[in-house]
């Protein structure tokens, strides 16, 4: 397996990409906006120099690795000839579910489907392919070329093949692959994001202010980051998306979003990439509390 595609070229696709990149398989990297590839690009190439000055690697590695991407804003042209498709598209369903229809129709019958979707079922995804069994989910976590672990979802119908190429495929990119079962959530935000939910909700019912909540969980629990500051990093809409998916998924109330961080989205407050979540990232402000205007 050499060549792979990556379709998306937002957070999560730009990582993939520089990370596969990185280990000498030639990338398409697909998105539908020529600007985020341009994005995409830039990315890679700023996280390439930030290796290159602390020595991580060589001059040559950051132009090789750059020279193993291309890139495409037509799907079909971007995914010709390749093993693998890695889909790291925006998280929304049908979309997902339209992207998957055609890499059925364009993908040679070989090549390996696999979804970066934090939430969105595999089977599901898989059941609008005529090849369910070599659909399988391949969730890396952000910032992809840092973080070791990769979570890989067995869809219902994912062969032991599929698992097998995808797990080798992992440990050839020097992460630690899981094996995961498809349910809402999966392990990784199953236990997240109720975790960030109800970091959310003591702040709601006004027990203490967010960086009293970050500091209870940095110092007390040895987490690197406070809840709060997380979910202002993953994202307050995908943090809610996420969330929603479990509630309706196991049709249980200890998943419903608290009424502060749907109300946080709904004004537009998405954290660090919109600019105010629950820290304020405005004006080179870096994480200043903003709690006072959120708390009840
Ligand atoms: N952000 C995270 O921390 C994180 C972590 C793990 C997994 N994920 C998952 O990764 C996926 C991507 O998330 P992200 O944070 O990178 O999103 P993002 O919004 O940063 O990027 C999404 C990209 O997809 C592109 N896109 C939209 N429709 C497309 C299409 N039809 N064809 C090609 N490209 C298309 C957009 O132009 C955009 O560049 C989602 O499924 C998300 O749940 C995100």
């Amino acid at each position: 397996m050499k060549n792979i595609a990556v379709i998306g070229a937002g957070t999560m696709g730009n990582g993939i990409a520089h990370t596969f990149a990185q280990y000498n398989y030639k990338v398409n990297l697909i998105d539908v906006s020529q600007a985020s590839l341009d994005k995409g690009i830039a990315t890679i190439t700023k996280n390439l120099d930030r290796m290159l000055a602390k020595e991580k690697i060589s001059e040559e590695e950051k132009q090789q690795t750059l020279s193993n991407i291309s890139t495409f804003t037509n799907l079909e042209e971007g995914v010709k000839s390749t093993s693998l498709v890695l889909e790291a598209a925006t998280e929304n369903v049908d979309l997902k579910l339209k992207i998957f229809r055609d890499l059925d129709s364009f993908c040679d019958e070989d090549t390996i489907l696999a979804s970066n979707t934090s939430s969105i079922s595999i089977t599901k995804i898989a059941a609008v392919t005529k090849r369910p069994e070599k659909v399988i989910g391949m969730h890396f976590m952000n910032p992809v070329p840092i973080m070791k672990l990769v979570e890989i979802i067995k869809g219902y119908s994912t062969s032991e093949a599929t698992f097998k190429t995808v797990e080798e495929l992992s440990t050839k990119l020097k992460k630690v692959p899981v094996e995961v079962n498809d349910y809402p959530g999966f392990v990784a935000n199953r236990i997240l994001m109720p975790m960030i939910n109800e970091a959310v909700e003591t702040l709601y019912n006004g027990v203490a202010g967010v960086k009293e909540i970050d500091t209870v969980m940095m110092l007390g629990m040895a987490h690197p980051m406070g809840p709060l500051a997380l979910a202002d990093f993953i994202g307050l809409d995908v943090c809610l998306s996420i969330l929603n998916v479990m509630y309706d998924g196991f049709k249980n109330p200890k998943y419903a979003p608290c009424p502060l961080l749907v109300n946080m989205v709904m004004a537009g407050k998405l954290g660090a990439k919109s600019g105010e979540g629950f820290y304020d990232y405005s004006q080179n402000r870096k994480a200043e509390n903003v709690s006072s205007q959120f708390t009840k």
